[in-house]
C-alpha cells in the first residue's frame, strides 16, 4: 500500500472541533421605571424587614441576607413584590420555552436578597433542587461591583470528582477558559440552568451589592408517559 498517494481526511490536519450543545444563558433588563419602583421597595424591605426574615450572620460577616431560608420567599412574604414576582415567574417560562422545553407553568421555589459590603466575595456554588435560577442585580455599578462569575468544570473542578488538565496558555480556546464573567448594568435579569457554577472572586469595590437571587421549578416536570411529579406551590416544607 502506497501510503504517501492516499488522502487520509481523518488526519489531525483535516479534523475540525465544532461547538456542540451550547450553554443558554438569558439577559434582560426591567424596565427602568420599574426598576427604580423595585429598588426602592426592596432597600426599604432590607431597612426595615422584622428580624425573623434575616439570616443569622456572625458579627463580622460583610454580607446580609432576607429571606434565605427554606419556609420564606421574599417574592411571596411581601406583597409589595407581587409584580416583580410575575415579571420574573414569566421570564424563567419564556427561557425555557425559547430555549425549546414543554412547560406550561413555573414555580419560584426561592427567592432571597443578598446584600454584599467591601471585600466580600461570593464562593463558587450551585443551586440544587432547582431547574432554573436567577440573580436580579438590584443595586450594581459595574465599575465598582463584582461581576457574577460562571466556572468553567472542564477546567475548575473543585466540586466534583473528574479528570483535568492543565490549559495551555498559548492556546487560548472557548473550552479551556477558567470563567466566564457577566457584565451587566443594574436593573438586568440572568437566568440560568441551576448547576453550573457560579460565584466571584474579586473581593467588592462597592458597599452595597444588592441582588435578588431565585429558583425555578417546572410546575409539572414530566418526559412521556411514564416518570414526572408536580412542584406544590402552596407548600414550603
Ligand atoms: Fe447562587
Amino acid at each position: 500500500m502506497n501510503i504517501e498517494n492516499n488522502t487520509n481526511n481523518n488526519s489531525v490536519e483535516n479534523y475540525q472541533i465544532i461547538p456542540i450543545m451550547p450553554e443558554a444563558m438569558a439577559i434582560f433588563q426591567i424596565d427602568k421605571k420599574k426598576h427604580q419602583e423595585f429598588k426602592a421597595k426592596i432597600e426599604h424591605l432590607m431597612d426595615t424587614a422584622d428580624d425573623k426574615y434575616r439570616r443569622d450572620v456572625p458579627p463580622e460577616d460583610k454580607r446580609e441576607f432576607l429571606c434565605n431560608n427554606r419556609f420564606q420567599n421574599v417574592l411571596l412574604d411581601f406583597p409589595d413584590l407581587k409584580e416583580l414576582h410575575s415579571i420574573l415567574e414569566e421570564s424563567a417560562l419564556d427561557f425555557i420555552k425559547k430555549t425549546g422545553f414543554t412547560c406550561d407553568q413555573v414555580v419560584i421555589t426561592d427567592a432571597w436578597v443578598n446584600k454584599y459590603r467591601l471585600g466580600s466575595t461570593l464562593p463558587t456554588h450551585r443551586h440544587a433542587n432547582s431547574y432554573i435560577s436567577g440573580n436580579y442585580f438590584i443595586n450594581y455599578d459595574k465599575s465598582i461591583n463584582s461581576p457574577l462569575t460562571f466556572t468553567n468544570d472542564r477546567v475548575v473542578t473543585s466540586q466534583a470528582p473528574a479528570i483535568k488538565l492543565e490549559p495551555d496558555k498559548s492556546n487560548k480556546t472557548p473550552y479551556n477558559r477558567p470563567d466566564y464573567s457577566i457584565l451587566c448594568d443594574e436593573g438586568t435579569v440572568l437566568l440560568w440552568k441551576s448547576h453550573l457554577l457560579h460565584g466571584y472572586s474579586k473581593p467588592e469595590m462597592g458597599d452595597n451589592r444588592l441582588t435578588l437571587s431565585f429558583n425555578v421549578m417546572p410546575k409539572i416536570a414530566g418526559v412521556g408517559e411514564q416518570f414526572s411529579f408536580a412542584v406544590d406551590e402552596n407548600n414550603r416544607v
